[in-house]
């Protein structure tokens, strides 16, 4: 009998492995992004003997073009690497605020929060840094020319992108707030049906420009001052200076150990690597394989987990450059054992006794992240943002690109008690120069010292509870890295207390039992689209692209 139900295991274990899902494959290199034309450029940079960095610097632009809506040059991003030598670091090309900023500039004379004004139009825009970030990482790392790199991706704006369904219905969705905010008429105002080309003739001219008088066109030349003059003429208060100041940071990266694995993530201003660090160590001690993936049980211990984490990032975390932000304290065993003391799987804590703040976080769930491993070994993670869709819905028809509308990203109105009595928010204050909170978690996986995963995703604070699962997906529930994207998600962010679920993709008794122990449940139609990039162990490279999104793979 004994012999028997191991024969039945054996074969259910088999049938499982055979029945696995698996992403593009490929031996040498890969690129995972939001686009196919995007991925395509990266790879192709890959074969021509260019490495992940200079695929960096090519793949961030043709988002550009064929992804506006998150895609930029107007806005900025994170990028984390793991170099073949198993030397790893982060570029911090986050926007900054306008020198000319007050922490009080979106409120009215009573203090109130003026509506929108943060979210849209020119004074929205935080000072761009993607320009100074690709350039900064290809002039460190990087091997092939800048006009190698550019030139198939303004052949690319010159010809145009193919409009997918998912970006007709984006563009159409976001039309109204295009007419509400630009004062004459842009390219995204014209109707677009799926299929229909749209060619970008003035981004192709400004990436030209920017390909002859590199970096410093976009923050001293001729685009700044065309750049300055509109959004100055749009409500903005960015001015030259603060393009000409703009510099991106080389930053430690956030580095800890989980049941085996080390992982490598984004340090502040973003608070990813830090949630994740803070999320996955009060995890750690559970068994999480015994309570089965998408249980009710997991999802409970890891929605307290985020409940705690996100506490602590609303009262804790902002921009290093202004605050003292006590990571190692955060992050420590202790620190972290505490904050879990009182954790139950009976019922949920409740989030008015937990921690610290008066904000809800508000982030927008679109950004955009791409992945990439070349044939030397090396792997980048990249983040990179507008902040909504399509930003602050500034379009410059001159220049052929959106503005960022990062500006609220920080807390326009901190310092004020909530009903409980609890104050928050003022590490992420507005001041002049400072970078806002992010919530972007470009993250690289090493296990047994060699690397792992390199992965990511856009969407707001569930970023960082995607990312976590995403990993999870992998290591504890042995999925592929196609399953492991496309795997139904959940997300909690302390407030609103309530857990934001794919309800479609759940287990009606699972969220039953959920309802009946107290949990609040939202439905949501996706949380993230998680692009990542697998070394299995045959040592062929495994790429993720998620289903929710036009997300592509491709290798070689
Ligand atoms: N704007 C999204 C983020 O930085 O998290």
């Amino acid at each position: 009998m004994k012999n028997l139900s191991k024969y039945i295991l054996l074969i259910l274990f088999i049938f499982s492995c055979s029945n696995k899902y698996e992403g593009v494959l490929a031996d040498n290199g890969m690129v995972v992004s939001a686009r196919q034309e995007a991925s395509k450029i990266g790879v192709d940079i890959l074969k021509k003997g260019g490495n992940a960095f200079d695929a960096m610097l090519a793949t961030e632009l043709a988002l550009a073009v064929s992804y506006p809506s998150a895609g930029n040059i107007g806005g900025g991003g994170f990028m984390v690497y793991r170099k073949s030598d198993g030397s790893t670091g982060a570029l911090d090309y986050r926007e900054r605020a306008p020198i000319n900023s007050t922490s009080d500039m979106y409120l009215d004379e009573n203090m109130e929060v003026i509506e929108g004004l943060s979210m849209i139009g020119g004074l929205s825009v935080g000072v761009p840094g993607t320009i100074a970030g690709i350039f900064e990482a290809h002039e460190r790392y990087g091997t092939l020319t800048i006009n190698e790199l550019i030139s198939p991706v303004i052949e690319l704006a010159k010809k145009g992108v193919i409009v997918t369904e998912k970006q007709k219905n984006r563009i159409e969705e976001n039309r109204k707030y295009f007419k509400l905010v630009n004062k004459s008429k842009i390219l995204f105002d014209n109707d677009f049906n799926t299929n229909d080309t749209i060619k970008f003739p003035n981004l192709a001219s400004t990436l030209e420009r920017i390909m002859e008088y590199g970096r410093d066109e976009f923050y001293k030349g001729e685009t700044a001052k065309k750049l300055v003059e509109f959004i100055q003429n749009n409500g903005g208060i960015i001015t030259l200076n603060d393009l000409e100041s703009y510099k991106p940071v080389w930053r430690d990266p956030i580095i800890f150990n989980y049941d085996g694995l080390k992982i490598i993530s984004m340090s502040p201003p973003s608070s990813g690597g830090v949630c994740i660090n803070q999320i996955m160590k009060m995890i750690e001690p559970f068994d999480l394989k015994t309570f089965g993936h998408n249980s009710s049980n997991y999802i409970k211990l890891l929605v307290e987990a985020e409940r705690r984490s996100f506490a602590d990032r609303s009262h804790y975390l902002g921009d290093p450059d202004f605050i003292q932000v006590p990571v190692n304290k955060l992050t420590s065993e202790s620190y972290l054992n505490i904050r879990m003391n009182d954790f139950s799987f009976e019922k949920p804590t409740d989030s008015n006794y937990i921690g610290y703040g008066n904000i809800e976080i508000n982030e927008s769930d679109e950004t955009t992240h791409y992945s990439i491993v070349d044939q030397f070994g090396n792997a980048i993670a990249v983040t990179t943002t507008l902040n909504g869709t399509f930003g602050s819905k500034l379009y410059s028809n001159e220049l052929g690109f959106f503005l960022n509308n990062e500006m609220d990203d920080f807390s326009s109105k901190p310092g004020y008690p909530n009903m409980y009595g609890l104050i928050g928010g003022e590490a992420n204050k507005i001041e002049p120069q400072k970078r806002m909170l992010s919530s972007m978690t470009p993250t690289i996986v090493e296990k047994n010292g060699e690397l792992f995963m390199t992965l990511g995703t856009p969407g707001g604070s569930t970023i960082i509870t995607s990312v976590v699962q995403t990993i999870l997906n992998v290591h504890e529930f042995n999925m592929t890295m196609q399953e492991a994207v496309n795997s139904a998600r959940f997300h909690h962010q302390w407030k609103p207390d309530s857990i934001r679920i794919e309800s479609e993709l759940f287990d009606e008794k699972i969220k039953n039992n959920l309802i009946k122990s107290g949990y609040r449940l939202n439905d949501k139609v996706s949380i993230g689209r998680v692009d990542g990039i697998l070394v299995k162990k045959d040592k062929k490279l495994e790429g993720g692209a998620d289903k929710r999104g036009d997300d592509t793979a491709i290798g070689f």
